[in-house]
């Protein structure tokens, strides 16, 4: 029977934690009489014993408030920065687990969460996961808490990027976020009316875009929208990745069968080199802006987003979806169901293990109806 809980939200910050974190927490302790204990900055917090008890008077008054009462981090329980090392820390979380007499815990986070989750899931402990972040990119739900906000965020950015874009007969590409997943962008793109949408799961050719939008100029629209996710490619970007990530695969394998050191070396600089192109790969909306002021003759500019899509007050959609969420994970938590990510299907909620979570991303298939949807009113989505 859980009678202590423990609560943490780890990752980037997103609309709809706090939400989530009161959720769990008021119908922990209403509904099932938990004792609830927050813990600081993500798994840090366990590590380092900083933790608060999070009664209703903590939880009241914070579920329109943006980012994590709790505080976040990124930091890895098997991979943390202590002081000038790096360190496996996972059995100093499982002795504060056992310490403090916790019965369970409960992970707030994107796919890496669920990934380190999954990892105190094998050392024996009780946790159930909930599924948050801007990306949407978490596998197993049919949405993440944050996504919604952030939507209504770019959505509003590329309304208002639009008046001086026309005004100024320009063209604007605005950077959005997402990783590797394009919900954000496609959705938001959608959304705002963008002319052109790039996103990760369609590698593009900057001379389809650049035509597409000089058929707008010669069609009597000399301005044009250009939504691109973060992890957006042209072709030429795309395959240059694709063959050095093939490489270090080879590498890995290599050094696996056991051929030392010079597969050492290898590994090191095939590793290298795919990081070379993912730096080079942060100044592509810069290029891209430049290429196509080259290929169309228009004034391009550039915005990028950033982390204001991350910020604020969540949207009705993120607060209703993340006390949905959490307060079927306290349900969950008083059955004793545990080393599941509560996923929202539907109108409800449902566990999912975390096997079959972790280590997978949900992308935009490309049979998806958004997609279909974009096409259909003439957005361009650089494949031509
Ligand atoms: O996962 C959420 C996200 O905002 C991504 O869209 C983005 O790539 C990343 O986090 C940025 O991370 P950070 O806030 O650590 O720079």
């Amino acid at each position: 029977m859980v009678k202590t809980v423990g609560i943490l939200t780890s990752g980037g910050d997103s609309p709809g934690l706090n939400a989530a974190i009161r959720g769990v927490g008021k119908a922990a302790i209403g509904a099932h009489g938990m004792h609830v204990i927050g813990y600081r900055d993500g798994f840090r917090g366990l590590v380092e014993n900083r933790s608060a008890p999070l009664t209703r008077a903590e939880l009241s008054g914070i579920l329109t408030i943006g980012g994590t009462i709790l505080g976040t981090s990124r930091d890895k329980p098997h991979r943390m920065p202590v002081g000038k090392k790096t360190m496996d820390m996972t059995d100093v979380i499982v002795e504060t687990y056992q310490r403090h007499h916790l019965d369970a815990l409960v992970c707030i986070g994107g796919g890496g969460t669920q990934k380190n989750a999954q990892r105190l899931v094998d050392k024996g402990l009780n946790i159930v996961t909930l599924p948050k972040t801007i990306d949407n990119d978490v596998e197993g739900t049919d949405i993440t808490f944050g996504f919604d906000t952030a939507l209504g965020i770019v959505t509003d950015a590329i309304d208002r990027l639009h008046s001086t874009a026309h005004s100024h007969h320009r063209i604007i590409v605005v950077e959005v976020m997402g990783h590797n997943a394009g919900w954000l962008a496609l959705g938001a793109g959608i959304a705002g009316g963008a002319d052109v949408i790039l996103i990760p799961e369609i590698a593009y050719d900057v001379e389809a875009v650049a035509e597409a939008i000089r058929h707008r100029s010669r069609t009597g629209s000399e301005f044009s929208i250009v939504a691109v996710s973060e992890g957006a490619m042209s072709r030429e970007e795309a395959a240059e990745l694709q063959k050095a990530e093939a490489s270090l695969v080879r590498a890995k394998r290599a050094s696996k069968n056991g051929q030392a050191k010079k597969r050492g070396v290898r590994k090191a600089r095939a590793r290298t080199r795919v990081a070379d192109i993912q730096a080079k790969l942060t100044n592509s909306t810069l290029q891209l802006s430049q290429r196509l002021e080259q290929l169309t003759g228009l004034e391009s500019r550039v915005t990028i987003l950033g982390h204001l899509q991350r910020g604020g007050t969540p949207s009705a959609g993120d607060r209703l979806l993340a006390t949905r969420l959490g307060t079927a994970c306290a349900d969950l938590l008083n059955q004793g169901t545990f080393g599941v990510m509560v996923a929202a299907r539907g109108d409800g909620a449902e566990p999912v293990p975390l096997e079959q979570v972790v280590g997978r991303r949900k992308i935009v298939p490309m049979d998806h109806p958004w997609i279909r949807a974009a096409r259909n009113v003439g957005v361009c989505l650089g494949d031509g």
